[in-house]
């Protein structure tokens, strides 16, 4: 049995449609009962940030994809291994990957990293860039149909396609054979925000409008939507030019033998989640 959390979210609705259609034993952990879960699929309750409560989630389970950045990541281990868990493939992220332990959300993926490397169960780490559905924070601009506010519009990313990261991680969970071993992930170009607004306008049917926002009420907009900390974190990756997300990587491909899909095709899938409900 497969244990997916975030199974409500962006990766993990992915991964539950993957395993589910590949014929793999699966159960999504979610907080509420009767959470929005693709189809058909066993649920259990817990909740990450008290470890204690995903004890009854993992009974029978073998493999497990983990959300990293909780509070006690060692104790979710520690759950983990005394369930006899065989294999936990961590979903990271690749700020990691020459980041300072002084941001806190770098420090955040290396405390989540350490906790699965020194668990003893085998693992496997996927570090993604940042994901195609970010784009969702400017919904309720396009909605209202107002001018989208746009931060750090000169910062290229290689965006990726959850479905990507999730059919890496259904590749890793079901073979086994990705043991020990981090990877990189990155969708297929890196784009500037203003190409993703083009290609976002053209799947809705509507020409959008960017606002540049200037770096200091970028900050002022972190702030509100998080904490301090975390606020000056991501500051620090694309205002000081701590993170460069931009690098295009080979390894969706490499591991699941399909190139990873490109912004339009994320645009097309999810246009209706633009328009009004
Ligand atoms: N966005 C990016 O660019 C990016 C890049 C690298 C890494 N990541 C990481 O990738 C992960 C998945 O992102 P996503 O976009 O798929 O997620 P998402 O759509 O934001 O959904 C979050 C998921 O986590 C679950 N969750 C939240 N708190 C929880 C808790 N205390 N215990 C158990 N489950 C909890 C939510 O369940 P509920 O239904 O209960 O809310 C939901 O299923 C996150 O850890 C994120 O930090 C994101």
């Amino acid at each position: 049995m497969i244990l997916v959390t975030g199974a409500t979210g962006n990766v993990g609705s992915e991964l539950i449609r993957n395993l589910h259609a590949a014929g793999a034993p699966v159960r999504a952990l979610v907080r509420k009962e009767n959470s929005a879960v693709p189809g058909g699929i066993e649920c259990a309750v817990g909740d990450l940030s008290q470890p204690a409560s995903i004890s009854n989630a993992l009974i029978g389970v073998t493999r497990v994809f983990l959300l990293g950045g909780y509070s006690d990541m060692p104790a979710v281990l520690n759950r983990l291994r005394i369930a006899k868990v065989q294999h936990v493939v961590l979903l990271s992220s690749r700020s990691i990957i020459g980041g300072q332990s002084s941001n806190a959300i770098v420090k955040m993926w290396m405390t989540s990293e350490d906790a699965v490397m020194s668990s003893g169960i085998p693992w496997t780490i996927l570090r993604p860039s940042s994901f195609m559905s970010n784009a969702l924070r400017w919904r309720s601009d396009i909605r209202a149909s107002r001018p989208v506010r746009v931060h750090f519009p000169n910062i290229p990313i290689a965006l990726i396609d959850p479905y990507d990261i999730a059919a890496a991680a259904a590749v890793v969970l079901t073979t086994g054979r990705q043991r020990n071993k981090t990877y990189e992930l990155s969708g297929p170009i890196a784009m500037l925000p203003a190409e993703q607004l083009e290609i976002l306008g053209r799947a809705i049917g509507r020409k959008l409008h960017a606002q540049f926002v200037p770096d200091n009420e970028a900050f002022a907009d972190l702030l509100r939507q998080s904490s301090e900390e975390f606020a000056d974190a991501i500051f620090r990756f694309y205002a000081k030019g701590e993170f460069d997300d931009s690098r295009v990587v080979s390894t969706v491909t490499h591991l699941t033998g399909q190139a990873p899909r490109s912004f339009e095709q994320w645009a097309i899938n999810h246009a209706s989640e633009f328009l009004e409900s």
